[in-house]
């Protein structure tokens, strides 16, 4: 049986992986920032695992990793994200809720990855997959603003892609996802897609992964995403 790590599981895409993966009969590894908050999460059947995690509390990530040491991950999902405070346009910048910011869609999700490869190294599958954003794409920028969480999710892709080439010599593929406009908290409910389209889809082109993908930048139905 495969194991899947979830970060932000309690609701959105992080839920509606842990609730296709557990239905596909993955292990999963579901983590939340507070469990007891999330009646979703603990209403999905199969073989799931719930876990607290905040990823911008250091002292927690390491504390998990220390609790599933020897067990094995292939794959690790680093998918919480935050927006940020909203409008983001000059002239109304929270200079402090990008701090927040920063720390939890990229510091976070280096943090997770530095403290679980050895689980993922150890595993069949070797994948660690980030939720980016097509937003952070700096040559799909035309319409300006959302400066908070479009440079967090630029951060992240450059320092995902750093990982994937330092980890490449471990045997792990690193890949950045964009899972398309989705109606969740975030997404709001005027989005393009519904979480389980999405997800489908991303679970079908994460299966599909290799290697030699390590390093891009995907969308969620397998097509490449611009820099
Ligand atoms: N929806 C879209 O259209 C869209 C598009 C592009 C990219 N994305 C990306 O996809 C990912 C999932 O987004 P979503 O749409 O599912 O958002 P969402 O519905 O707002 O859910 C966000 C999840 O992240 C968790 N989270 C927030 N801060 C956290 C922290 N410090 N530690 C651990 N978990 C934390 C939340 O947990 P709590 O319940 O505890 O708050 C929640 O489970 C994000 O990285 C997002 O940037 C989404």
């Amino acid at each position: 049986m495969p194991t899947v790590m979830i970060t932000g599981a309690s609701r959105g895409l992080g839920l509606e992986f842990t609730r296709q993966y557990a239905a596909d009969g993955w292990r999963v590894i579901a983590t939340c920032r507070t469990p007891a908050d999330a009646g979703a999460l603990a209403g999905v059947k199969g073989t799931v695992e719930v876990h607290p995690l905040d990823v911008a509390d250091h002292a927690t990530i390491a504390a998990l990793a220390e609790t599933l040491d020897g067990q094995t991950i292939d794959l690790l999902l680093n998918n919480a994200g935050i927006y940020g405070t909203r409008p983001a346009d000059l002239g109304t910048i929270d200079y402090p809720a990008w701090d927040e910011v920063m720390r939890v869609n990229v510091m976070g999700p280096l943090k997770v990855a530095e403290q679980f490869t050895e689980h993922v190294a150890q595993s069949g599958r070797k994948l660690m997959v980030a939720m980016s954003s097509r937003v952070g794409s700096i040559a799909a920028n035309d319409s300006g603003g959302a400066y908070i969480y479009r440079s967090s999710k630029a951060a992240l892709n450059a320092v995902m892609k750093s990982l994937s080439v330092d980890l490449a010599a471990r045997g792990i593929a690193v890949v950045m996802f964009h899972p398309g406009w989705v109606t969740t908290d975030m997404g709001g409910a005027g989005a393009a897609l519904d979480a389980p389209e999405s997800v489908a889809a991303m679970i079908e082109a994460i299966a599909a992964l290799d290697l030699e993908d390590g390093g891009r930048f995907i969308n969620y139905d397998g097509t490449e995403v611009p820099w």
